[in-house]
């Protein structure tokens, strides 16, 4: 299940985003110092286009989903515990979070990303383009008509 972030989930969003895969995966791709990560997230709570929802399982939480909110899309990001990946926990997490935000929804993986990549296409995204080093892939919620996704890969 998913809930929205609060206060006492600063030190595991700091965590997971310290792990060295999700660095090497991140466009800004240093450890980012606590001071730093402990700003930015104090601004993010009350940030009204910005939703952080995070995953429980048991009361364990084991992943993040990130929509920001730019008004004609949502970019997502996801983020899980290190110890949950490959378990097919990221797709239902992923597929459960579609429902908190409506609209266009863009994610954007670096392009040797390959993991991300098929992440995404396995949870029904569609690639729109490359630019420089990143992949973008892009789904809808409520889902729309295949028909018109086929168009809509052609803009
Ligand atoms: C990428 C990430 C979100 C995937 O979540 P996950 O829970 O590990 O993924 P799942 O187990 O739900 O896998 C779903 C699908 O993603 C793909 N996938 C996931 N991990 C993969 C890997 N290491 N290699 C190749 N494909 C992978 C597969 O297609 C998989 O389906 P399959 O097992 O039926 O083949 C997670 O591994 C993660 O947090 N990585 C670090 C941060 C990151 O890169 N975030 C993405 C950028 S926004």
């Amino acid at each position: 299940m998913l809930r929205k972030v609060i206060a006492e989930d600063k030190k595991d969003l700091w965590d997971w985003r310290n792990d060295p895969v999700t660095v090497a995966n991140s466009f800004d791709n240093r450890a980012i110092p606590f001071e730093e990560h402990a700003r930015w997230f104090d601004k993010a709570l009350k940030d009204d286009n910005r939703l952080i929802l995070i995953g429980l399982e048991k009361k364990k939480k084991i992943g993040m989903i990130r929509f920001d909110n730019h008004g004609d899309y949502y970019e997502i990001s996801v983020n899980m515990a290190p110890g949950f990946r490959g378990q097919g926990k990221g797709n239902q997490l992923l597929k459960e979070s579609l429902g908190w935000v409506k609209g266009r929804i863009l994610a954007r993986v670096k392009k040797e990303n390959r993991a991300s990549i098929r992440f995404f296409e396995k949870a029904g995204f569609i690639f729109k383009k490359e630019i420089d080093s990143c992949a973008e892939f892009e789904t809808y919620w409520p889902p729309i008509k295949p028909k018109i996704i086929e168009n809509l890969r052609k803009i």
